[in-house]
């Protein structure tokens, strides 16, 4: 489906209600239509004399960003449903042109992969007009869009790919090829490599997999203008292409999903090639942590004692709490590339999904001003976060009576919190100031449709990480 800012008209135009407003320039007949269907700008309605579709739009107050991009999504929904080729519509200003287009590219992806009865849509074309934004900025925004959203769904099928074929390795290969496609680079290191980096933590939580563990490190190093020195960026996925729990084996109604704790090494990938496509000036960094954590005699077990990359030692008291352990030795790694920020994304706790909901991202660091800075880039792209606040007193309950740290916390309460806190000792003291950390565990997966957000992922930090990127060099 392409979107044009061609002046033509499409076989549909949707006329968009603004705080659900019905215009009053409408003919008899399509007021006498509204009266009976008792249409008053709620959700669509189809006009098929007229050839329109109205779109209600909900008031944008704050703290809500998507009133215009949900209302698209779902007519976009009703509308691949009716047998159109082309549509058009009008858009007042720069910033309904970009949540237009989002509206549409992101609520039109369905997972359907699998199905033998595709989603097939007729719609080929849609024609964005407007009298008060310029031809070359409507050109642009949607040029953006298109390569955000692209990346988004890009991500969503990766993490929708079940874990039978979305194996450490066949991420680690996806990424590759999307490295090639997008001119950046990618370089796939093995379980010999981890050795080599002593890895402890990473190790011990992928041992029990016929699945081997795979780091990779994306980078998309631009030129800049007169060889001046780029800001660069460290981003750390957690790529857990399953998380069965380990021998701390989660029960099955809670196994379901977790294909999905991959979402944070995914969103990476997606971002990195974002950033490539858009050619922004600053230097990114994607280091994917893959692995599956399953059973098996050879398990990491609860009481072993792990020694990670940057030496701590870990007393492991459940292994269902593996993300952190992939990632401490992700962060150690990142933070040798020295950036100015480092930013992980991660599936990472089911409280953060309690503390939270379903559909947003808890923020937390130690630096108020950057999570604030981070919080502004995600509303600007249109997904939910929330700054979770860290305090020594959580930091306390990973202590450890055998070793530097323990993997849970002493109690349940906050433990999204101390979690993240836990992530914290494993980035590098001199960059803490310049870490963020993601917890996506409720809106990468959600199974049901949300938004611009279908059954199944969503692609969750993608457009927020690369807001913010995009924000450092405006
Ligand atoms: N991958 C899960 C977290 C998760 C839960 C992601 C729900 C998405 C939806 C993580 O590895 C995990 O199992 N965390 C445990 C930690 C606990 C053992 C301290 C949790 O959240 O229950
Ligand atoms: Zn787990
Ligand atoms: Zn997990």
């Amino acid at each position: 489906m392409k979107i044009l800012s061609k002046l033509k008209q499409g076989e549909l135009e949707i006329i968009l209600l603004r705080d659900k407003k019905i215009p009053k320039n409408l003919s008899k007949t399509e007021k006498e239509i509204l009266r009976i269907r008792h249409y008053e700008g709620e959700g669509c309605c189809f006009l098929e004399e007229s050839r329109k579709v109205f779109v209600g739009v909900e008031s944008c107050d704050y703290p809500f960003p998507n009133a215009l991009r949900d209302a698209l999504a779902s007519a976009i929904g009703m509308i691949q449903k009716l047998n159109i080729k082309s549509l058009s519509l009008q858009v007042e200003s720069q910033k309904e042109a970009k949540e237009v287009c989002e509206g549409i590219l992101l609520g039109s992806y369905g997972f359907d992969t699998f199905k033998s009865k595709k989603n097939k849509s007729e719609l080929k074309e849609i024609y964005l007009h407007s009298t008060k934004v310029e031809q070359t900025k409507l050109e642009a925004i949607i040029k953006e869009s298109k390569i955000i959203s692209d990346s988004v769904n890009k991500v969503r099928e990766l993490i929708n790919t079940p874990p039978m074929i979305a194996t450490p390795k066949y991420v680690a290969d996806f990424a590759q090829k999307t490295a090639k496609d997008s001119g950046f680079e990618c370089k796939i290191y093995d379980e010999k490599f981890l050795e080599n980096e002593k890895m402890g933590a990473f190790l011990a939580v992928a041992k029990a997999s016929v699945n081997k563990p795979y780091l990779v490190h994306l980078s998309y190093k631009p030129k800049g203008a007169k060889g001046e020195k780029l800001p660069k960026i460290a981003l750390v996925g957690k790529g857990l292409t399953y998380d069965s729990g380990g021998l701390s084996l989660k029960p099955g109604d809670y196994m379901t999903t977790m294909k999905a704790d991959k979402s944070g090494a995914c969103a990476v990938i997606g971002i990195l090639e974002s950033v490539a496509k858009l050619g922004i000036p600053m230097e990114v960094h994607g280091i994917l942590g893959l692995a599956e954590n399953m059973i098996g005699g050879n398990a990491y077990k609860p009481d072993d004692i792990l020694i990670a990359r940057n030496q701590k030692s870990i007393e492991v008291r459940n292994t269902d709490a593996e993300g952190r352990l992939v990632l401490a030795d992700c962060l150690s790694f990142a933070s040798d590339l020295k950036p100015d920020f480092l930013i992980d994304l991660a599936t990472l706790t089911g409280a953060c999904v309690v503390a939270l909901g379903d559909y947003s991202t808890g923020i937390m660091g130690y630096n108020q001003k950057l999570k604030e800075e981070f919080s502004k880039a995600a509303f600007e792209a249109g997904e939910l976060s929330g700054i979770l606040p860290f305090n020594p007193y959580l930091r306390k309950l990973f202590n450890s009576e055998v070793a530097d740290l323990c993997n849970i916390p002493s109690s349940r309460y906050g433990s999204a919190i101390s979690a993240g806190m836990f992530l914290g000792e494993f980035v590098e003291k001199s960059l803490i100031q310049k870490w963020l950390h993601l917890d996506i565990a409720g809106p990468a997966y959600v199974e049901k449709a949300w938004g611009v957000n279908p059954f199944g992922a969503s692609g969750a930090g993608v457009r927020s990480v690369v807001q913010f990127i995009l924000n450092q060099v405006k």
